[in-house]
């Protein structure tokens, strides 16, 4: 190949941001863990989940406050990364899958960002799976060598302390869980609703297409 002036763009990235909070006290998250109520959930496959669907008032992480704060400061500095609006922690919950169980593939609805933190965990589990968001445009795309482009899942491995943030709209999930799976998930809202500032810009892109 001749020497040719080459650029190339990743166009549209989809950040995910680990945080290893390993070194924070999770004192109050050991004290509630079997305290709280869970119950079968559709997504969680043999396991349980405090996930409640109209927003009940038992939030996991408003249990923890100290370790909520952290958190808060990590979606402050994930949101900053990525332009948002100021990002609250809102509705939280923690899922438990025991070896054998699963997680399916899921979104957030309702949610900028989303969180999974991994805070006390003594064994490997699976990795958490994200699904490449244009896998399903890629219709035509066989790969016969391996490259980032290839990717239709990329794990990410848990380790205790583990907190990652991603988009809520984001498809994830797990294979067939190989550990004890104790996991805290949570959604983000805008701090001030500032809904006109956002609808305007989506406007703006899609008048100008
Ligand atoms: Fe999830």
């Amino acid at each position: 190949m001749p020497h040719i002036k080459k650029e190339e763009f990743n166009l549209f990235p989809t950040p995910v941001s680990c945080y290893n909070l390993g070194a924070f006290d999770i004192s109050e998250i050991v004290d509630i863990k079997d305290t709280i109520t869970t119950d079968d959930h559709a997504l969680v496959e043999n396991g349980t989940s405090s996930f409640i669907p109209d927003c009940g008032k038992e939030y996991f992480l408003d249990k923890t406050p100290k370790i909520k704060e952290v958190i808060q400061m990590c979606v402050n500095d994930h949101a900053r990364a990525l332009g948002f609006d100021e990002l609250d922690v809102g509705q939280s919950w923690c899922n438990k899958t025991p070896k054998g169980g699963r997680l399916d593939l899921h979104i957030h609805n309702g949610s900028v960002l989303s969180g999974a933190y991994y805070p006390i965990l003594t064994e490997e589990i699976a990795p958490l799976l994200f699904r490449n968001p244009l896998y399903l445009y890629k219709t035509m795309e066989w790969f016969k060598y391996h490259s980032e482009y290839a990717t239709v899942f990329h794990p990410v491995e848990p380790y205790q302390g583990l907190l990652v943030l991603f988009p809520s709209w984001l498809d994830h999930k797990t294979e067939t869980e190989i550990g004890e799976r104790f996991v805290v998930s949570f959604n983000t809202k805008y701090r001030d609703s500032n809904e006109t500032l956002v609808s305007n810009q989506y406007d703006k892109v899609q008048s100008s297409c």
